[in-house]
Parts: C-alpha cells; structure tokens; sequence
C-alpha cells in the first residue's frame, strides 16, 4: 500500500507545528525536522510519500536536498516553502526535481490542495508502476499475454485444466491464440514430458485424414508401402490437438467417436487394436452448438468434445491488449531487437486501438512485422503502418450509429460509450482507463464527471452503469 507520510523540514519551529497540526488534522502521518542532516536521517529510516522543504534551511538548503532527495529516493515528491523574495530560488529547486513550491505566508487550503493534487499524481504513477512489475506473472501465463480480466480468467482456467486430463474445446476467431492456449495446457501440466501432435483437421481430404489419425499398415492400400504410425497412437501418453473440428465429416466424427470413448484405433488395413492415452484438445472457429442444430455435427461427438469449453475473445473485445501484444511482439523481433525499435508513437497506437482486427492477433502480428521493415527510426509511425491498420472504423461500431442526432450530441454519445466500455473493462480502474485512452486521469476526471458515469458503478464485470 501507498504510503501518505510526509516529512517537513523547516528550521522555524512554528512553521513545522503549524504543518504538523494541519496534516494531522486530514490524517496524514507526519514527521518533522529542523535541518538537512535530521531529514536525510529520516528519509533514510522511512518511507515517505511527500518532503516538504523550507528553501532555507541550516546545514544546507532546500535546493540541495532536493538534489540529494532526487538521487537517493526518486519517487519522493517534493514541495519547497519559500518566502515570496526568494521565488527564484524555488524556481531553481522545481528545476532540480521539486514537484511544487508554495509561498509564504500560505494559505492552509492552498498547501493542502497542492499537497493532495501530488500525492495523487504520485498514485498514479506508483499504480502503473506496479502493474508494469506485475506484468511478467499477472499479465501472462505460458507464452499468452493480456491485461483483459476475462483473459485472465481464462489463464486460471488454462492453469487448472493443466493438472488434469479433461477433453477441452477452444473455440475463437482465426488468429486469437487457439493453439497457443492449447500448448500452454500441454505444456503446463505433466503431460508436458510425452507430444503434443497437433493436427489440422481442415488440411486433409477424408481418405487422407483417416491415414493421418489412424496410420496404417503396409499394404492396406495402393501406395501403403510401409507401416505408418498415426497421430492419435503418436500422442499417446501426450495431447493430441485436432485443430479445426469444424471440417471434420459426419462418418469421421462417428470414428472419432469411437476412439474418445473406448480410447483405442484399429489401424487401417490391420488387425491389431492398439490402447491409446492420449489427452485431446480440440479448436474451432464455428459455433459447433449450430453445427448440431444444422446436422452438421453429430450431437454424441460434440457432446464428447465439448467437455471444458474454452471461449477466447476477439482481439477487438479487449482492445486494450494492444499495446501490450506490441511490446511483446517488438521484444520478440530479430529486426526490431537489432534496430532498436521498441515502441510505437501515440497516433500510431491510436490508429491500431481503432481498428477491428478481423484475422485477430495473428494480423496483428503481421502488421507489426511489416512496419519493422517500413521504419527508418526507433518509433514506428502511423505512416510505416500497413494499410488495413489505418482503417478506422469498425462494424461493431457502426451498430450504433443514429445519424439522425446533431453531430454535437451523437460525439457525446460516442464518447459516453466508449468511456462506459473501457472502464468496464478496466473494473472502474481510472489510471488504466486514462491510459487506454491516452489521456491524463484529470481530463479523464472532467469527462466521467460531464457523462455522469462514476468508477463505482463499473467495480463488477456486470457493473450497472448504463451504456
Ligand atoms: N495472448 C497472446 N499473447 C501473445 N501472442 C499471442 C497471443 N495470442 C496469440 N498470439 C500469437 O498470435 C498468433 C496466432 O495464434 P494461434 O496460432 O494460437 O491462433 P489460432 O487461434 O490458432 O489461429 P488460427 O485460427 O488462424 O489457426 C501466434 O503467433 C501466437 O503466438
Ligand atoms: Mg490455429
């Protein structure tokens, strides 16, 4: 937790009483100190929040401190008291890292609201430096990263179904991470030692897709020349990953069937039945619930299938995973890494944050890997963004749209919602709401304010606010 101790230091014993009193009085905890040597002493006992400084102080003065305040505890915020003579030296002091200076004599509501106005800043600043410490185990698990709170639901979901052996099914857009949430399962759990096979059940003719799964024996067929191990007796002991279940024909799901419930295959052309251990983990981007209701799909397959199922949100459904996928992606880069290149400017995160990620984090990884090459710089510019990132709006959007509204209301509008949906996302968090958006906290403050909309209401995932 954030500390609110402030230490003053003043050599007039009637400024530090009147200090003492009036933070005492708002409940802040105080020490005091009449020279630079007592204050360096407490610093270095303490943790403090804020140092407020007399410019003119024995032993050495408040410019000098602050330098020292500066290097040792550069997350101390610090207001220097000056007389009004001597404004230059505050200026000085602000120039040596102070965050303010008063002057006296001093209001007690001005040094109160200067007092809140930094601590809060300093909130600010010590959140989003948590969350960046925080970054390497709560933003991710396995490979995947996110900051989305359903994400992270589902990386506890992953994490559990690791340590046992339950039928998964994943089901997402192209490009959301499918496969990769497949490993993690694989390669979190104690299976991780044996294979993951992962099969794409959409690459094969039905023919060939038996002899994949089954393998055979020489001679079942023209061309059999050999035996041949198949991926179903191969990740035995292991995890068998059949990716794209949706394509998978009506009379090979009835021999799917077969092998998830008696977990053993014949293979083609023999006579041996072979046991299999496998852990299976399917994917697909259809709904399979529709497949049943349309006949496409076997209602007892999809029943042995759907087990645990796993939902992976679209990229443009936790928008704010943006910036983060791009970190990653540049870290991860050769070029990037070779280059330099490590971050994005504003306006080309925006044009990113804006756009709807059809192909998901697959496409993004591609616009991110073609704008390394585009960027003569260290930053890379919304100009070295490939063309599909700059398209703005997308059809979520476009729901919405009452074109009828004054352009002053339907903004308004706009605004409100967008506001709504992230700090839902964000559980009412202001700072990561501000960040999103790429405003500061205050203006962020103001527009919540003129909407109406109050962090409380978003705390839960089904927060009351209107939209
Ligand atoms: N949360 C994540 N953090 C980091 N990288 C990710 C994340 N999700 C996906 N990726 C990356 O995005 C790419 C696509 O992921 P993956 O192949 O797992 O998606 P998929 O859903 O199987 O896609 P498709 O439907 O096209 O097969 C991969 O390069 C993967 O490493
Ligand atoms: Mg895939």
């Amino acid at each position: 937790m954030l500390t609110q101790r402030i230490l003053v230091v003043d050599d007039d014993p009637l400024i530090r009483r009147q200090l003492q009193d009036l933070y005492n009085e708002r409940n802040y905890e105080v020490d005091a100190a009449a020279c630079a040597e007592d204050a360096l002493e407490l610093l270095q006992a303490g943790e403090y929040a804020l140092g407020v400084f007399d410019l003119k102080i024995p032993g050495t003065d408040g410019i000098s401190l602050t330098k020292q305040v500066r290097e040792h505890w550069p997350d101390l915020a610090v207001v220097i008291i000056t007389g009004y003579a001597s404004i230059r030296g505050a200026v000085e002091a602000i120039r040596q890292g102070a965050d303010d200076y008063i002057t006296k004599p001093f209001e007690r509501e001005e040094i109160l609201l200067a007092t809140a106005k930094i601590l809060e800043k300093r909130k600010l600043l010590d959140e989003i430096d948590y969350l960046r410490s925080q970054l390497s185990d709560r933003y991710s698990f396995a490979n995947m990263v996110s900051r989305n709170p359903q994400m992270h639901e589902m990386f506890s979901m992953l994490e559990s179904l690791s340590q046992n052996d339950a039928t998964v099914m994943i089901h997402g857009e192209s490009g959301t991470g499918k496969e990769l949430a497949a490993r993690a399962i694989h390669f979190q759990g104690r299976r991780k030692a044996s294979r993951f096979v992962a099969i794409n059940c959409a690459a094969f003719p039905d023919s060939l897709l038996e002899a994949e799964l089954f393998g055979y024996e020489r001679g079942a067929f023209t061309g059999a020349v050999a035996d041949r191990i198949g991926k179903i007796e191969l990740s035995t002991g292991g995890t068998l990953f059949l990716d794209e279940i949706e394509s998978i024909s009506l009379p090979m799901q009835l021999k799917l069937l077969r092998v998830l419930e008696q977990r053993e295959i014949e293979k083609l052309g023999g006579n041996r039945v072979v046991k299999v251990n496998m852990r299976v983990i399917a994917a697909s981007n259809r709904n399979l619930q529709e497949m049943v209701a349309s006949g496409e799909m076997r209602e007892d397959f999809f029943y042995r299938i759907n087990v645990v199922p796993i939902e992976i949100p679209p990229l443009r459904d936790r928008i704010e995973d943006v910036p983060l996928l791009v970190h990653e992606m540049l870290k991860n880069n050769p070029l990037s890494r070779e280059r330099g290149i490590s971050r994005l400017s504003n306006k080309a995160l925006q044009a990113l944050m804006g756009y709807w990620w059809p192909g998901n984090i697959r496409e993004l990884g591609n616009v991110i890997e073609r704008s390394i090459l585009r960027t003569s710089g260290q930053v890379i510019k919304d100009v070295d963004l490939p063309g599909n990132a700059n398209m703005q709006a997308s059809p979520a959007m476009a729901k919405s749209r009452d074109y009828e509204l004054p352009l002053k209301e339907y903004l308004k509008r706009v605004e409100r919602d967008y506001l709504s949906a992230v700090l839902r996302r964000n559980r009412g968090g202001v700072s990561a709401t501000a960040k999103h958006a790429l405003i500061d906290a205050a203006t962020l403050h103001r527009k919540m304010k003129a909407h109406g909309l109050k962090r409380e209401d978003f705390r839960t995932p089904a927060g009351g606010a209107a939209s």
